[in-house]
């Protein structure tokens, strides 16, 4: 792809990618594209249902008032994930809504210097340096942080076990994603919060509609974490510690042609803000669908050893990511359709991962379930989310803590659900509980 795209999120929407509008004159507005209003708030609230009849009678469609294609079952999802030579990655973290004038002049006077990095990545440098951050994301340092991750979720739930209701996300979702990055990398978790604070509204900003006073703060709330980033990697560059930058940094001191020290810092600054929101809102909506349903959270406190495969479930059946991007990088196939180089690419993965031809009633969720295939949660093929195991393992020590400390919580009755409207994260922001402290456990 062209120089521009691989500004990524540091460029508002080239001229390129437009290059669908002969498709969008060709395509007319279909059922499907007619009904698609993926801010709407009834959308935002249950996209689930929009997408059961998308997938049955109009399973890939171009909407044109946004531009895209999107397409909604899990064979043809895959097939695209699998395929980055053609359908690239590069659109991934490009502004949803163009960047105003003032933020991009704020981006512009920032002494930053992003480039694409892993996720946005086009193959012929992204197979090298994956091979490189992947390999190095190694099961025993995933392991190492277990113990520390174990005992801050357990701590979080001290402070609240007395108290007999809490707020899941404000008291603890949210906080221990951006602590257990923090560990795993090797930062001071100190920082945690505050790293997590700056990124919180990157979301809005890149795949929502911001206002402009958003896009300006979101900017300035950049430039500062652009340094905590580089003055991290600096600092392990002087004493690399025992985890995954230090592990990184004895990389390049011993082959400095793998990756440029810039690149380093990119990554580092795209882990911070991969592993937190996602893993955050995963949880949450995990938690509210078993609550919902009490007899597989029943199930659950009574063993244990079930929390693996409804960790699964929940990823498949209301993970953080619902779309994500990519864009033709040449003339190409979807479905039955021509699209043009360009052409930009919503994937529903929320919707293909209940497509019930890859597993069975797919909008019914059920820890037992035998995941017949691979969830879409974590993307699949080259780019599949690199963090994935960390992300499984912080859920899965939170079910843990939590079935087994407040095994008789429930859900506050009658609470309303928030999102955070954007086109790719969903994420319910509250997740109000309540119990009976003296039957604590
Ligand atoms: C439940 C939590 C998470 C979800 C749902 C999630 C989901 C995703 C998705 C959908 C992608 C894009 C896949 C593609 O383009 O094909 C991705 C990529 C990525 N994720 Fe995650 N993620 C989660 C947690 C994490 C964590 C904890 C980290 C960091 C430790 C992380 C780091 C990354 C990175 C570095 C990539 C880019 C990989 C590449 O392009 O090679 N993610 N993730």
């Amino acid at each position: 792809m062209s120089n521009d795209l691989n500004l990524g999120m540091f460029q508002s929407t080239p001229k390129e990618l437009d290059a669908d509008s002969d498709a969008r004159a060709r395509c007319p507005v279909t059922g499907m594209a007619a009904e698609f209003e993926p801010f709407d708030d009834a959308y935002i609230a249950n996209p689930f249902a929009f997408f059961g009849k998308a997938r049955s009678d109009e399973p890939i469609f171009h909407d044109p008032k946004s531009g895209y294609w999107v397409v909604t079952k899990y064979d043809e999802i895959v097939r695209i994930f699998r395929d980055p030579g053609t359908f690239s990655a590069a659109l991934a973290r490009h502004p949803v809504t163009p960047l105003c004038p003032a933020a991009a002049e704020v981006r512009d006077s920032l002494d930053i210097s992003v480039e694409p990095s892993l996720v946005d990545e086009d193959p012929e440098t992204h197979r090298a340096h994956r091979k490189v951050f992947g390999d190095a994301f190694t099961p025993k340092r995933v392991e190492q942080v277990e113990a520390r991750i174990r005992s801050i979720v357990s701590g979080f739930i001290d402070r609240f076990a007395a108290k007999g209701e809490a707020d899941l996300v404000a008291e603890m979702l949210y906080e221990v994603p951006a602590l257990a990055i923090f560990i795993f990398l090797g930062a001071d978790d100190d920082h945690a919060v505050r790293v997590k604070q700056l990124g919180s509204a990157r979301a809005v900003v890149n795949w929502g509609r911001p206002s402009e006073a958003e896009q300006v703060a979101m900017m300035h709330d950049m430039g500062e974490h652009w340094a905590f980033t580089k003055k991290l990697v600096d600092d392990a560059y002087e004493n690399p510690g025992d985890n995954y930058l230090g592990d990184m940094v004895r990389l390049h001191k011993a082959d400095p042609d793998k990756f440029t020290v810039n690149y380093l810092y990119n990554v580092m600054f795209l882990m911070q803000f991969a592993g937190h929101e996602t893993t955050t809102q995963a949880s949450a909506n995990g938690m509210r669908a078993l609550l919902e349903d009490r007899a597989q959270w029943e199930a659950l406190c009574d063993d244990p050893s079930l929390i693996p495969n409804a960790v699964e479930e929940i990823l498949r059946y209301d993970s953080s990511i619902f779309t994500w991007r990519r864009i033709a990088a040449k003339d190409a196939k979807i479905g039955n359709f021509d699209v043009p180089k360009g052409a930009k690419i919503l994937l529903a993965i929320g919707s293909g991962s209940r497509d019930d031809a890859a597993f069975a009633d797919g909008d019914k969720f059920d820890i037992l379930r035998k995941q017949e295939k691979k969830h879409l949660a974590f993307g699949n093929g080259a780019h599949f989310c690199m963090g994935a195991p960390l992300a499984r393992l912080e859920m899965k020590i939170i079910l843990e803590e939590l079935t087994g400390r407040l095994p008789h919580m429930k859900l506050v009755p009658g609470q309303a659900w928030e999102y955070i409207p954007t086109l790719s994260f969903r994420g319910i922001q509250q997740l109000r509980i309540q119990w009976d402290p003296n039957r604590n456990p």
